[in-house]
């Protein structure tokens, strides 16, 4: 290990300058609950991050495909088992699709049990002529617009850790109490989306899988192994000092953030002389940066420098949200950078940030420019004879109408039917197997 990742004292991040954190209004409420947060137990395990670095190890080396995806933004009232099964099923109905169709195995990582701050645009939000702080999530102040629920609140970063663990133990609780198992597929295909052309599309891959399940068993092979999952949990690592007071040494020494399995860095934290990437550079576990149009050869071969300076596989993710129209231009680029520099890395798309559109003064997003991102990425790898690494998408279990398109479509007028993102919108289930299925065309 780099003698950086055993650095358990973790403090240089706070010498560097730190966008986007929180205004509290007043430091001993902050400075209670870090104490607090420092002697509490983990979400995750160094060993489970450990585990799914591995997992991300051959997704680099292209054997393996990760599929990442939950909402934009978590929010405490979202801490329902049935919300948290339904975000499941759709994670688990597109990893099957994938896997069906590539023949490899699929990583699936929730943007859950964590995912509850956010970066935003502008610090202020202005309606019918008042102006209040923004949105900043769940962790840090509420959505609703008035000036004490939006003044940010340092006991909130309290309950996003109990919503963590309470996310956690649900998502483990369907992961192997029988619940995700390939013998449940149909299940999984019950309700709303039943109905739906890429739900009738899905039903007929689950038959061919109980077909080849019907066969193995037969055989007299052990099919047990197929009746649990491993789902790891993601988050953006924004909020220093609640990430800072959630790391824990591992038992070999090196520093882990126990907050998640994965941490990303957002697209507007990942200033290389900033505290993210110098509070990143400590932690061992899995780690990503958000890369967009704007991002820089330069800067890309800094973050494989400065933050897998070992050249561990599995360690660092790039996810990509360059935007329909510019991906084909600008990605090449930034991969044959990384290609040629050596370390493997993984490459993932996030068709869903670059791609954000005003209809009718909501924000939404239509499925045909998501689909047409990831198309870009896949031709962009294929012509680089690189491996298109996997997918990281914004999606809920409902059947909301907050993105435009889809094969069960939704059209502008629809987009108030049922709008709930706290954030950004998201797919619902029936979107997320559209672009499944487009997705396993092109694996
Ligand atoms: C997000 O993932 O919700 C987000 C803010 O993305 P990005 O950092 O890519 O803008
Ligand atoms: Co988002």
């Amino acid at each position: 290990m780099h003698p950086e990742l055993l650095d358990t004292t973790h403090t240089t991040w706070r010498a560097r300058p730190a966008a986007h954190q929180p205004g509290w209004p007043d430091p001993a409420p902050l400075a209670d609950v870090l104490d607090r947060l420092r002697v509490a137990p983990g979400v995750v395990t160094p060993a489970g991050c450990d585990d799914l670095r591995s997992r991300l190890a051959e997704v680099a080396a292209g054997r393996a495909f990760v599929l990442q995806g939950g909402d934009c933004a978590e929010t405490f009232a979202g801490v329902r088992s049935d919300s948290v099964r339904d975000k499941l099923k759709t994670l688990l109905q597109m990893a099957v699709v994938l896997t069906y169709a590539g023949s490899v195995p699929v990583v699936k990582i929730g943007r859950m049990a964590g995912q509850y701050a956010k970066p935003r645009s502008s610090p202020v939000e202005t309606l019918d002529g008042a102006t209040l702080p923004v949105y900043l999530g769940d962790a840090v102040n509420g959505f609703a617009f008035d000036a004490a629920t939006r003044t940010p609140d340092p006991r909130r970063l309290w309950q996003a850790y109990e919503a963590s663990r309470a996310t956690m133990a649900m998502v483990d609780d369907y992961a192997h109490n029988g619940y995700a198992g390939l013998d449940q597929l149909h299940r999984w295909n019950r309700d709303f989306v039943a109905s739906s052309p890429a739900g009738e599309r899905y039903e007929e891959v689950a038959l061919e899988i109980d077909r080849a399940l019907r066969f193995m068993r037969a055989c007299g092979a052990h099919t047990d192994e197929l009746r649990s999952v491993n789902v790891f949990a993601s988050h953006e690592g924004l909020l220093l000092d609640y990430e800072d007071a959630l790391t824990r040494p591992g038992p070999g020494g090196a520093s882990y953030a126990t907050s998640g399995h994965m941490l990303w860095i957002g697209e507007r934290t990942r200033a290389l002389n900033g505290a993210h990437v110098a509070f990143f550079r400590s932690i061992a576990n899995p780690i990503a940066v958000k890369v967009g149009p704007n991002t820089t050869i330069n800067e890309v071969c800094a973050y494989v420098e400065q933050l897998n300076p070992d050249g561990i596989a599995g360690r660092l993710t790039f996810i990509t949200r360059m935007g329909a129209s510019t991906i084909r231009d600008r990605l090449p680029d930034l991969i044959t950078a990384i290609r040629d520099a050596g370390p493997p890395v993984a490459w993932v798309c996030d068709p869903m940030h670059g791609n954000t559109i005003k209809s009718n003064g909501i924000k939404t997003r239509a499925l045909p420019d998501v689909l047409d991102e990831v198309r870009g990425f896949f031709e962009v790898h294929r012509t680089l004879g690189t491996h298109p690494g996997g997918l990281h998408v914004e999606f809920t279990g409902e059947d909301v109408t907050e993105c435009l398109g889809g094969t069960a479509e939704i059209r502008p007028d629809d987009l108030p039917t049922r709008y709930e993102s706290v954030c950004d919108p998201r797919l619902n289930r029936s979107q997320s197997l559209d672009l499944a299925f487009l997705v396993a065309e092109l694996l």
